[in-house]
């Protein structure tokens, strides 16, 4: 496959701004591949990341699913050739400047990446590949430790399951035989259940707490000790460390003010991030085990198509109406793709 050599590519063009440019390629190192990308998937990350953390002339975006375009020399025996579909996430224009997924081609390691069956979309493949499928699978598999095959149906709770985050790790976590128990606007109780929830709660109700300690005990699975605040805000961690009780552990997805009280309780924050580095070794071989299972899970029906509700935009022109729709928190119990090809 030959390649060009520019490409468009979403950038940075004040804080808060971005627009479409047509530069050069990213290189790609001796032991990454480059993708040429079909799909994309957004993420809350992408415009924070515009809005605080970037500066103008810098790519964003991070999940992204294509075709293989080139494989660096030391990468050649780790299972990817040029024209393979595959799909995965990188931190956009965050370590490299020139490196989002927003774009034509991205660069990227292969343990980061999977090959994407041909029975999936792209514009499936994308979220799958990216921050929330991951993040869920490092949270319950790769921190909680909870095994992908448990024979020991252990509750969990899922806050806030509604979420991109939530909606997957529902699905991961009833997939490994754990209970689980989530909270959701009631508009989005039905999808949760269809995910896997055993049972459902409003998180504005007043009593939701006593009602997930109730369900625990009721269940007969024992009493909760686990939870993953996929939303992190407006006090849920509170609520999940109240509903695990002391000894418990909750998961958190931003870290909670300086004054929380963890009552005992035991509070971890992760970053989906630490997974892509070689150097944060443990969190880095936990995800590209998962890597090498999801096509599998894919073909045996575990994970499929349509599995989370899309909202699709085509082409680069509207991915910053994309962006502008996550970052007004328009988006519940759907993941926003745009296909680039
Ligand atoms: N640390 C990490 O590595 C990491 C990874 C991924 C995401 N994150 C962060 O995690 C957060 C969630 O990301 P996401 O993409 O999963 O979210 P998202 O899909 O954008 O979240 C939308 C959902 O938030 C729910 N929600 C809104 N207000 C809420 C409230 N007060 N209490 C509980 N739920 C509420 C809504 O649920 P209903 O529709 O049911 O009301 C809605 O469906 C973001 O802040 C993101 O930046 C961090």
């Amino acid at each position: 496959m030959s390649l060009p050599a520019t490409h468009k590519a979403l950038v940075v063009v004040e804080p808060g701004k971005v627009a479409v440019k047509e530069q050069p390629l990213p290189k790609y190192g001796d032991d990454e591949l480059l993708v040429n990308v079909k799909a994309v998937a957004l993420n809350p990350t992408d415009w924070k990341h515009i809005d605080n953390l970037l500066k103008p002339g810098q790519s964003i975006g991070c999940d992204f699913a294509g075709d293989v375009a080139a494989v660096g020399s030391n990468a050649q025996s780790k299972g990817f050739s040029v024209g393979d579909p595959v799909a995965g996430f990188i931190r956009g224009g965050f370590v490299v400047h020139d490196n989002g997924a927003f774009q034509e081609y991205v660069a990227a390691l292969p343990e980061n990446i999977w090959h994407k069956p041909a029975s999936l979309p792209y514009e499936d493949a994308a979220p799958m590949g990216g921050i929330a499928l991951s993040t869920a699978v490092h949270a319950i598999h790769g921190t909680l430790n909870f095994p992908y095959e448990s024979t020991d149906p252990q509750p969990i709770l899922i806050w806030s399951g509604a979420t991109g985050v939530g909606m997957y790790a529902i699905k991961i976590a009833s997939l490994a035989g754990l209970k689980v128990v989530t909270t959701a606007s009631e508009k989005n109780w039905e999808l949760v259940k269809s995910l896997g929830a055993d049972a459902v709660f409003d998180y504005k109700d007043p009593q939701v707490v006593q009602k997930i300690q109730q369900w625990a005990q009721s269940s007969g699975h024992g009493p909760l000790r686990a939870a993953l605040d996929t939303i992190s805000e407006h006090g849920s961690t509170n609520l999940c460390v109240e509903a695990v009780g002391q000894g418990g552990r909750v998961i958190t997805l931003l870290p909670p003010p300086k004054e929380f009280d963890s009552k005992g309780a035991e509070v971890k924050t992760i970053l989906v991030y630490t997974t892509l580095k070689p150097k944060n070794a443990d969190d880095h071989r936990k995800m590209a085990e998962w890597y090498k299972k999801i096509p599998s899970y894919i073909e045996s029906g575990k994970l499929y198509k349509g599995i989370v509700p899309l909202k699709v935009f085509h082409g680069f022109d509207q991915l910053p109406e994309a962006i502008d729709y996550v970052r007004q928190g328009k988006v519940s119990a759907q993941k926003l793709v745009v296909t680039l090809k």
